[in-house]
């Protein structure tokens, strides 16, 4: 218990009041409403009693120039699927630039908001838009064609479903030999039905290209896909794992282990099949990892057993491609290891699998691991700096995720800490016809920057001076990018 004069209030700035603010993706789960300030639209970043905060990207256009315009009345506007929820006079109170974007405060002059009521309405929007779902405009974005080979599929998937689970009905639990014949059933179903889902990822893949730079028709094509097709195919673990990302982001360590593990999973014949569709798309995953098994293997050979490699993985996950390396009964010189992934179940895997290989080769492989974002990474001072000059640093499955501005930084840091000699190779989801859209993107809801041969080769145009090789990988799912530092 305390006194009264005991009692405090707040310290420093934090003594003028200001309403609590509420970032609005934490507040709208369902995607932020749209907002119009003076009928430009904006994207939403907070709210809070009296204020509404929002961010412009574009700031080409004169009359959008939020920074001349303090001051200014204008009116603002936040709706759902074409439903206000909210509209009333704001007045622009400032204006930060930063990145390309403007970022904009506006205090409501004419009305305030409830948050209760807010959310209220917000919801009974988003849950009127998903009740008239099949009569939503956007179903007419997405094209006629594409939905006759949604239906093809789900009409294959539907038809192995049912034949499976009459092979379950009759096939004698209790006889001596059954997990053999469910087993052989199994394979020869996978037989029949992978060469037909291939046919109609290519020809999906096809349609789906073109709609990658048209928003509302992706949007609207990617709904019509969660909606009808995913289902079918999330009771395979891969998929579920895939679609619902339980660590919060996509392409998880336990979900390359799926791929690469390249195992029979699931409850039941139907989901095993799914989950083999599953893990036959994830294919180029396992070539990739193959390919930078070699990077690590000619690496290696070329230093002729004189001193020790130094190697890095960034983004390594679960380094299948170490312990594939380390698999060899004896070492061609000796070799350090540098794992980094932001997530530390990932290097716990990684590193409980490589312990035993090492014990194995006695003195001459060393696995260490960092578990740090590659963010973290580059700043001044930071790990990188720290290390040994690295003979190799290798990424896959890292840059999908990132823009080519981040990208170009990237390779431009991690090529000043290479040996003379030494090689940088990154690799990345081609844009190409076998490319992983139509599974990724269409069913599993997962966004990957696809870029192509000329886009890697304007990303190693970053350091000039490399020996710069771009090539694809066989499943022409995978492109490279591997720059040689000049030898001293
Ligand atoms: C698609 S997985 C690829 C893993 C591995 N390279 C492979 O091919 O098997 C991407 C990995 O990058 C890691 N990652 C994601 N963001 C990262 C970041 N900011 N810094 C370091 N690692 C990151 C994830 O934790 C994940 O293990």
């Amino acid at each position: 218990m305390q006194t009264y004069e005991q009692l405090k209030g707040g310290e420093g700035d934090l003594v003028h009041y200001r309403p609590e603010r509420f970032a609005a993706k934490d507040l709208f789960q369902q995607g932020v409403p749209d907002i119009t300030l003076g009928g430009q639209p904006l994207v939403l970043q907070d709210v809070s009693i009296g204020g509404i905060g929002a961010v412009d990207h574009c700031r080409r256009d004169d009359s959008r120039d939020w920074s001349r315009r303090i001051g200014e009345r204008v009116p603002v506007r936040l709706s759902v699927r074409g439903e206000v929820i909210h509209a009333s006079m704001a007045e622009i109170r400032h204006c930060t630039v930063s990145a390309g974007r403007a970022t904009i405060g506006m205090r409501l002059v004419d009305r305030h908001l409830d948050m209760t009521g807010l959310v209220e309405k917000y919801w009974e929007s988003v849950l009127r838009g998903d009740l008239a779902f099949h009569s939503a405009p956007d179903m007419h974005l997405v094209a006629p064609e594409y939905r006759r080979l949604v239906s093809d599929t789900v009409a294959l998937l539907r038809h192995t479903r049912r034949t499976l689970a009459r092979m379950e009905e009759k096939i004698d639990t209790s006889g001596p030999n059954h997990q053999q014949i469910t087993q052989r059933m199994l394979e020869f179903c996978e037989e029949q039905v992978v060469p037909r889902w291939r046919e109609l990822w290519l020809e999906a893949n096809a349609m789906l290209w073109p709609l990658m730079d048209d928003p509302a028709r992706l949007r609207a094509t990617k709904k019509f896909t969660e909606e009808v097709l995913t289902p079918e195919l999330v009771g395979g673990p891969i998929w579920h794992r895939g679609y619902d990302k339980p660590f919060g982001y996509p392409g998880d360590f336990l979900l390359m282990q799926q791929i690469y593990d390249n195992k029979w999973e699931g409850t039941g014949a139907y989901n095993q099949i799914c989950h083999r569709l599953g893990v036959f798309i994830g294919e180029f995953v396992a070539n990739r990892m193959l390919m930078m098994k070699d990077e690590i293997a000619d690496c290696v050979f070329d230093k002729n057993g004189e001193d020790t490699t130094h190697i890095t993985s960034l983004g390594s996950g679960p380094a299948q491609e170490v312990q594939s390396y380390l698999d060899a009964l004896s070492l061609p010189g000796s070799t350090r290891f540098t794992l980094i992934d932001q997530d530390r179940r990932a290097l716990d895997l990684a590193h409980t699998e490589s312990r035993r290989r090492v014990l194995q080769h006695g003195g001459r492989a060393r696995v260490d691991c960092l578990w740090t974002s590659f963010m973290q990474l580059l700043r001044p001072g930071a790990f990188l700096e720290q290390m040994p000059a690295q003979d190799l640093i290798y990424s896959v499955g890292l840059i999908d995720y990132l823009t080519d501005r981040r990208t170009s930084q990237l390779i431009e840091r991690l090529y000043k800490h290479l040996t003379p000699g030494g090689r940088l190779v990154l690799g990345n989801v081609k844009r190409s016809a076998e490319a992983s859209l139509w599974p990724l993107e269409f069913i599993a809801d997962w966004s990957l920057i696809y870029r192509s041969e000329e886009d890697m080769a304007r990303l190693a145009a970053t350091v000039p001076d490399a020996k710069r090789e771009v090539f694809s990988d066989e499943t022409n799912c995978v492109v490279v990018m591997r720059l040689t530092k000049p030898a001293a």
